[in-house]
């Protein structure tokens, strides 16, 4: 069996889907394993660490003869179109955002398995590509408010005088916001937050910091996910949330609703109440934005404050972000193989789950759906 280990191609992407310390259980399961030349060279693994860890480097594409594909961002068609009928795809596949790829998995009749549909069970938290990924996300974007904020995050009490914490605000106690919570903390700042979902406020509070309660509607949907809002509960929403925004030091937004844009929590009018040097860090800037005006990958002043928006967050710290991945895709894959073969057992519930095409369909149904319509 191949197993192709792709260069990730799109801009600022940094991490690779497998380390060179995670060939040697691939090569044990049965695998030949094929790394495009450069493919970890950003996550600090040259190809001659996997070289020596057991796999052989190729210049240019491994697609063509590979019997399983490890990727991190969505294949694009024209990737697609190089997979042999049958060929096994493991990465990120974003179906609601990228229904071309998914139309090309089908029409190529691969058997994709996307990482954000691994079901979200204990028996698969080992493979949770969302939640390790988020993890680095929910970290980062604090330390990039650090960076900016022209104060201090801790207390200090000094012969020249007391300098007060800072106040951190976290909107959206997911993965994400919990980590950034967690990190706002180790640095010592005075942690709120607020989520939609009301089981998050045990969450909040175990890592410490106060969880805002708004005297709103709670909208927590299947799965354990949020659902998205009605307008007039955001301007709602919004307007309870003003008065904890204009304290803040520091906000960081998280919120997200799966397979919709991200909603939209912070106005500009909101923003022009902090006051001058706070600092704004929009972790969802790439999916639609949960802050008016944030751009990807850009700072702009708004008012006094600094808006960021944070564009890969995940890829800013490719070594570890690379090894959890790595991680995530060989459990998923351990599934896949029995006795050094591959066998799609379709009664497993995470095999099931995470399948996106399978033999020209499309397996997971609201991406059928979004796709062929309700009639296929
Ligand atoms: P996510 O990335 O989809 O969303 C982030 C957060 O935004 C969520 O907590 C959501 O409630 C919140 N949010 C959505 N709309 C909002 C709004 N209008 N205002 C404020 N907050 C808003 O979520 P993530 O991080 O993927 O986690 C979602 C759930 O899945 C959580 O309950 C988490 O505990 C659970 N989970 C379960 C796992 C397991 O059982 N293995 C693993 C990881 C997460």
């Amino acid at each position: 069996m191949r197993l192709a280990v792709r260069k990730e191609s799109r801009p600022g992407e940094r991490r690779v889907a497998l380390l060179p310390s995670q060939v040697e259980p691939l090569v044990k399961l049965g695998f030949d394993v094929v790394i495009e030349s450069g493919a970890g060279v950003q996550a600090l693994a040259p190809d001659d660490a996997y070289a020596e860890a057991g796999a052989t480097v190729v210049t240019g594409s491994a697609l063509s003869d590979a019997d399983v594909v490890l990727h991190v961002r969505p294949l694009q068609p024209d990737d697609i179109g190089q997979l042999r009928q049958g060929a096994v795809t493991i990465g990120f596949a974003t179906p609601s955002a990228e229904p071309d790829g998914v139309k090309a998995l089908r029409a190529a009749g691969v058997t994709a398995f996307s990482m954000e549909l691994v079901p979200r069970i204990s028996r698969a938290q080992s493979m949770d590509a969302l939640t390790s990924q988020a993890l680095v996300a929910g970290y980062r974007c604090v330390l990039e408010a650090a960076m900016r904020l022209p104060k201090f995050f801790p207390l200090f009490m000094t012969a020249a005088g007391t300098i007060p914490p800072a106040r951190a605000l976290v909107l959206g106690a997911g993965v994400a916001g919990l980590q950034a919570i967690a990190t706002a903390k180790r640095l010592g700042a005075v942690v709120e937050a607020y989520d939609v979902r009301p089981s998050s406020a045990d969450e909040v509070k175990s890592m410490g910091a106060t969880f805002i309660k708004l005297e709103l509607e709670a909208i927590e949907g299947a799965g354990g996910y949020a659902r998205e809002m009605t307008e007039d509960r955001a301007k709602r929403q919004q307007e309870l949330l003003t008065p904890y925004i204009a304290k803040a030091d520091v906000l960081i937004t998280t919120a997200a609703v799966p397979g919709r844009p991200a909603p939209r929590l912070v106005t500009t009018a909101m923003l022009e109440q902090m006051a001058a040097g706070s600092v704004v860090v929009d972790l969802a800037a790439e999916s639609g934005g949960n802050v008016e005006g944030s751009v990807p990958g850009k700072d702009i002043r708004v008012g006094g404050a600094t808006l960021v928006g944070m564009a890969d967050a995940s890829s800013t710290m490719p070594v570890d972000a690379s090894r959890l991945y790595g991680k995530n895709v060989t459990e998923l894959l351990k599934l896949l193989v029995k006795e050094e073969k591959l066998d799609i057992d379709f009664d497993d519930e995470v095999v099931a789950g995470a399948c996106l095409t399978h033999d020209g369909a499309i397996r997971h149904e609201p991406t059928r759906q979004q796709i062929e319509g309700d009639n296929g």
